[in-house]
């Protein structure tokens, strides 16, 4: 059986070049950064010189770069980091209600410790409205938490346009790039955002590698405690083969970023054509000129997700009902039910990622294969 991964946002395969060039850590130098000794100062050359290509990629210094265990690690460093840090200016954080979990649920638990948090809801689009930002901003708020592209539809949020007025504001802002990182193009030095985001395993970089751009000037109130690593916030030895991985999947995902987006444009396209073709009634949800290219989400009104899921799987086709955290849950997607407020429109909603050697053969099949299953669910 042919299997066919379009599963990208939940994870992405490795690269062979991020392997090989993680290989070298693992075994001869294995040493620790913090010593002294030969050993040590050959991981800290690595991990400075990951540092150093992460920070140009992004228009940034290195010395803004927080190394973390991934996407999750640096969400709650920047959420508990100002909240703990600016608590004395005020209690309010402001958020969205289609944020990723290692948002909501950190800002959650804030909510239990004594903040305030706003939830912004989203339009049709999937899109915060800068207008809800300013209604919802207070003299007390200390931070707005907003995802540059959303994990289950890929919609792009508008954070310059946010981050402008939260600029002029004083308000520091931070935004989860997990996704939108390969695909979108990132200049700090024009991007109106303190705190950024990364994940490395969805750029084709190892799983539990991850980073947090810090602008300067704010303050972290460090979520762990033992060694001085990362300017003293985030405490523990490197993961030195992870963070040299990193480096080399963030090179990786901006190389040839406009025709990668192009194809994956054209891939989304040939898709939709041929479910259309096959006579599949389904929705698109989001809006495509604002959803990044890789990531198609689509209801099958009356069928459920995990029974398409299921097939498709038989198929040897691997998708997704929205975020992999919440799959196998039966909960409906909560970025669907906060964009139209529809239960089975969320309860039969299934995200299809291309990724790296997806072709236009197995793009086609999966959509071909999609028709096939629905018709047979439905008869
Ligand atoms: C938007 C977004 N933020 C954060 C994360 C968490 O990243 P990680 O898996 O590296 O902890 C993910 C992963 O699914 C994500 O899609």
């Amino acid at each position: 059986m042919q299997h066919i991964y379009v599963d990208h946002a939940a994870t992405t395969p490795v690269h062979p070049q991020v392997v090989k060039a993680m290989m070298p850590y693992m075994d001869k130098q294995f040493g620790n950064p913090s010593s002294i000794h030969a050993y040590g100062r050959e991981a800290k050359a690595a991990l400075e010189e990951a540092r150093r290509t992460i920070a140009r990629l992004l228009g940034a210094e290195p010395k803004n770069i927080t190394f973390t265990s991934g996407g999750t690690e640096a969400d709650n460093l920047a959420i508990f980091g100002v909240a703990f840090a600016a608590q004395e200016k005020g209690r309010h954080i402001i958020t969205s209600q289609i944020e990723h979990h290692a948002v909501l649920h950190a800002c959650q638990y804030l909510e239990s410790e004594g903040f305030e948090v706003t939830y912004l809801p989203v339009d049709e689009t999937g899109r915060v409205k800068l207008d809800d930002v300013r209604e919802a901003v207070r003299e007390d708020t200390i931070l707005v938490s907003l995802m540059y592209a959303n994990n289950e539809t890929g919609a792009v949020q508008p954070i310059e346009e946010i981050g402008t007025f939260l600029q002029e504001q004083g308000i520091i802002f931070h935004t989860d790039a997990v996704q939108a990182l390969g695909m979108i193009p990132f200049d700090v030095s024009t991007l109106p955002v303190d705190l950024i985001s990364f994940s490395g395993h969805k750029i084709n970089g190892p799983k539990g590698s991850g980073c947090l751009y810090v602008r300067e000037q704010i303050h972290l109130h460090p979520l762990l405690y033992g060694g001085a690593q990362e300017r003293n916030r985030r405490a523990g030895t490197e993961n030195v083969p992870a963070i040299v991985g990193l480096a080399e999947a963030f090179k990786l995902a901006h190389q040839d970023l406009e025709a990668k987006q192009q194809r994956y444009t054209q891939l989304r396209q040939v898709f939709l054509d041929i479910l259309k073709e096959e006579q599949v009634a389904f929705q698109f949800n989001g809006e495509i000129e604002h959803c990044l290219p890789h990531i198609v989400n689509l209801s099958f009104t009356g069928v459920k997700a995990d029974a398409l899921l299921m097939n498709l799987d038989l198929e040897g086709i691997a998708a997704s009902s929205g975020s992999a955290c919440t799959a196998g849950s039966l909960q409906p997607s909560h970025v669907i039910l906060a964009m139209y407020s529809d239960e089975d429109r969320a309860q039969s909603a299934i995200r299809y990622s291309f990724g790296l050697g997806n072709t236009l053969e197995e793009v086609e099949e999966v959509a071909r294969k999609t028709g096939q299953i629905l018709k047979r669910l439905n008869s």
